[in-house]
């Protein structure tokens, strides 16, 4: 083998080799110092194909779980690991006091500081993402670490976020939800804002503003996903467009026939007294639609063309009109806009193509009532965090099986119950963005 490599450089003078040799050398050094340079100056997108490159990129910017907790034991489902960190949940003065509005106010004084201290990835990991942008509307009213912890999880170049701060937050709130997104090209606070009401259209109106904002903006999105602040994303922006590809066109949500108990939300009006929504003694007209009403939830993934339709086809708007009067119009209007002909990606109304929460892509929640003991029939094991208005809120325990299904999305996740839960995902998204399959 030496021989061979002498034959082959070296049959020339001594002298052609060491100058070839010291090309070479000078060519590695050029290579090498380009490659640190783009990682911390330029957007540009490094050969992230290239092993030594995405260690590079990976060690500037992983997320590590602080403390001795080790993430991947707990999302393979190992209990010891898992019980370590309800321990320590259990410890008061182990709390970690989250970062404030002001806290924010201050970080985000200078921009580039700001993002290299909170690793935010600033280039596109791949062609195939760089051309393919996601809309988000995103519809906060407190928890400003929780909201940038969230919007770090789906942060990319690429895509348009648009930001509804409910008008009841405090104004520090929306101050450095301000201060965040000047921070970041592609994310913006919505035109208009809105009072949400909790079961009322203001809900629904908050996301109309964001959308309508979004279709004005430069970015040629393809697919909206609309998130709360207690949202945490399952899947890296790479599956996620390898997912919306697949869908061909078509809108993804929970929608399916309702029950029985939910058809007075709309048969009814309903009025706000006192920031509540109180069903009144008149009668609904039967709504402007040639299907029935099917039940969903708030959270969907839309096409634009769908989108689109919603501010400019007469029957998406006499539906929508109609419905503003009701209760928790946001848990139907989705499912039932997506089951219309008329309506660009929707499907068919036959119960055929009826779709439950947890066969649709957007959103995972363990409902109290269901969670249990799966070899007794139950749909999920039960919430290892804490039940809050029904809906778990997760904890380490949970990661497991989260980890294993195909949402984009699970809610709720909030710092104060298990921010072991949410370190431990920003640790396992962020490896599964640089490791995982690249598209
Ligand atoms: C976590 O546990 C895995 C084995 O499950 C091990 O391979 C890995 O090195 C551990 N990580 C740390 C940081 O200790
Ligand atoms: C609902 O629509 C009616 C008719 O256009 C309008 O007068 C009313 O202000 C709307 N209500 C809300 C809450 O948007």
């Amino acid at each position: 083998m030496a021989n061979y490599f002498n034959i082959c450089l070296c049959r020339p003078t001594l002298n052609q080799c060491l100058i070839f040799g010291s090309v070479l050398f000078f060519l590695t050094i050029v290579l090498k110092y380009n490659l640190d340079f783009n990682l911390s100056y330029s957007n540009q997108n490094c050969a992230l194909w290239s092993e030594y490159c995405r260690n590079l990129y990976y060690q500037d910017l992983k997320l590590l779980a602080s403390g001795t907790k080790n993430c991947s034991k707990i999302i393979s489902g190992d209990l010891d690991e898992v019980k370590k960190t309800q321990i320590d949940n259990l410890i008061v003065t182990n709390r970690r006091v989250l970062a404030t509005d002001k806290d924010y106010l201050e970080l985000t004084k200078d921009c580039t500081n700001f993002k290299k201290l909170k690793k935010y990835v600033t280039f596109s990991l791949s062609d195939k993402e760089r051309n393919y942008p996601i809309a988000y509307s995103m519809v906060i009213h407190e928890n400003i670490e929780m909201f940038e912890r969230l919007l770090r999880s789906i942060y990319m170049p690429q895509n348009v976020y648009c930001i509804h701060v409910d008008m009841k937050s405090s104004e520090t709130f929306f101050e450095a939800v301000k201060a965040i997104s000047s921070c970041l090209p592609n994310v913006f606070v919505a035109s208009k804002r809105e009072l949400v009401v909790y079961a009322s259209w203001s809900r629904v109106q908050a996301d109309l503003n964001c959308m309508e904002d979004l279709l004005k903006s430069s970015v040629a999105w393809k697919y909206v996903i609309n998130t709360c602040g207690t949202d945490f994303p399952l899947k890296t922006n790479a599956e996620i467009v390898k997912a919306l590809k697949l869908l061909n066109g078509k809108n993804n949500m929970e929608s399916e026939r309702p029950p029985s108990y939910k058809k007075r939300r709309w048969e009814y009006e309903f009025t706000i007294v006192d920031s509540i929504v109180k069903q009144t003694k008149i009668k609904k007209k039967p709504p402007p639609i040639n299907i029935p009403i099917f039940s969903g939830n708030a959270y969907v993934v839309l096409t634009r063309d769908f989108v689109q339709s919603l501010f400019k086809n007469s029957i998406a708007k006499n539906f929508l009109e109609w419905a503003n009067d009701t209760f928790s119009p946001d848990e139907y209007i989705w499912a039932t806009l997506h089951r219309l002909p008329e309506m660009p990606g929707s499907v068919p109304s036959h119960i055929k193509y009826d779709k439950s929460d947890l066969n649709a892509l957007a959103r995972l929640v363990k409902w109290v009532g269901l969670g249990g003991d799966m070899e007794q029939g139950a749909p999920y094991p039960a919430c290892s965090g804490k039940y809050r208005r029904q809906v778990c809120v997760y904890g380490t325990g949970d990661l497991h099986w989260l980890a294993q299904q195909h949402h984009f999305f699970a809610n709720k996740f909030d710092p104060r119950v298990d921010d072991h839960a949410i370190q431990c995902l920003e640790e396992y998204l962020r490896h599964k963005m640089f490791y995982g399959n690249i598209v």
